[in-house]
């Protein structure tokens, strides 16, 4: 894929984000915070028997933050908990599949970040 292409992906996912919304009722859940911006994005899931079964995002941030809080939200739904507690940083970052620039490092991990939190809080 070219570069444009990649962009596209990014900016598909920022303005019709897969997964935007509120879980009621969710048995895990946090609020994650990038300082450098105070931009916020909440994550909550709902996991049975090991498994997401669900996962909402809701929050305000920018393109790169709410695009990778997108892809994340797909790629770990359905999946069991060694999958996400085994996702590297990078894994993230491959996926979203354009240079991050240092200065958007938090932006694009404020998801993972933030589900990695969510996981570590499990109310059964
Ligand atoms: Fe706030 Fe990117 S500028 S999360």
């Amino acid at each position: 894929m070219t570069y444009d292409i990649y962009m596209d992906f990014i900016l598909e996912n920022y303005k019709n984000p897969k997964n935007y919304g509120k879980i009621e009722k969710p048995n895990a859940t946090s609020r994650g915070l990038n300082p450098l911006c105070g931009d916020e994005l909440e994550i909550f899931l709902i996991i049975d028997k090991n498994i997401i079964k669900d996962i909402k995002f809701t929050g305000k941030g920018c393109a790169i933050s709410i695009a990778s809080a997108s892809i994340l939200t797909e790629m770990v739904k359905g999946k069991d908990l060694d999958y996400v507690k085994n996702l590297k940083e990078n894994d993230l970052l491959n996926a979203l599949g354009i240079e991050i620039s240092p200065a958007r490092i938090k932006c694009a991990l404020l998801s993972y970040k933030t589900l990695k939190e969510a996981i570590s809080n499990i109310k059964n």
